[in-house]
């Protein structure tokens, strides 16, 4: 190849190359244990010192715990994110515990920032997660015991238990801070309200409809 067209080449290669974060950033230190009283704000949390790092940052107890599921919606959620370890500050990784009563569900949610991917441990669940537009696909599963699932980053999904036992699952995140966005809080359960004529018109029902959905919020 002529040495010019090797040139255009390359600089075509480097004009398309773009760099995406699929995850948190990469670390450029071994650690930076999030010092949660900083006062400098940053994208995440500012580091302690090194020298004052324990074995303490990098822990948390109790994942072992069967959660209390006493509640509406019949689940609990036990995060290990960067508020519970601080040593997860920077390096991209979280890990939660799902506990359900029998039948409880997890309600559809999104994780900005986070693929997740889950254990069941214990119990049977379904679960399952939905295609960005226009195809809107729905893809769901029925897990057992030792089963894993993956919910691709952002999509949409819910898990729900199909027993009559408590089933307890292990997800594991690709953020320190997944954030989570339950689609019914969003959108009935805002502060303040989006206006009910806003919803009526876009579910195409009436205001009186979702009135009563927004008390639920
Ligand atoms: C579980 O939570 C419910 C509702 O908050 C509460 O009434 C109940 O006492 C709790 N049960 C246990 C064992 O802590």
């Amino acid at each position: 190849m002529a040495p010019h067209g090797l040139r255009t080449l390359v600089v075509l290669a480097l004009a398309f190359m773009t760099v995406v974060w699929a995850t948190d950033h990469s670390p450029l230190q071994d650690f930076c244990v999030a010092d949660m009283n900083g006062q400098v704000m940053v994208n995440g949390f500012a580091c302690k010192d090194s020298k004052s790092v324990q074995a303490s940052d990098f822990y948390f107890s109790g994942m072992h715990i069967r959660r209390n599921t006493s509640n509406a919606l019949g689940s609990s959620v036990t995060p290990a994110f960067v508020f519970q370890i601080p040593g997860i500050n920077t390096l991209g990784i979280s890990l939660a515990r799902l506990d359900f009563a029998p039948w409880g569900v997890i309600p559809p949610h999104t994780h900005p920032r986070a693929t997740e991917i889950l254990t069941v441990l214990e119990g049977q669940l379904e679960v399952g997660f939905v295609t960005s537009n226009p195809e809107n696909r729905h893809i769901s599963k029925v897990l057992k015991k030792g089963d894993v699932f993956v919910f691709p980053v952002n999509l949409v999904h819910y898990q729900r238990n199909v027993g009559n036992t408590h089933a307890v699952a292990l997800v594991a995140l690709s953020s320190q801070n997944p954030g989570v966005i339950p689609i019914g809080n969003a959108v009935f359960g805002s502060n303040p309200d989006i206006s009910t004529d806003i919803l009526a018109r876009a579910f195409q029902v009436s205001e009186d409809v979702i009135s009563n959905i927004q008390l639920k919020f």
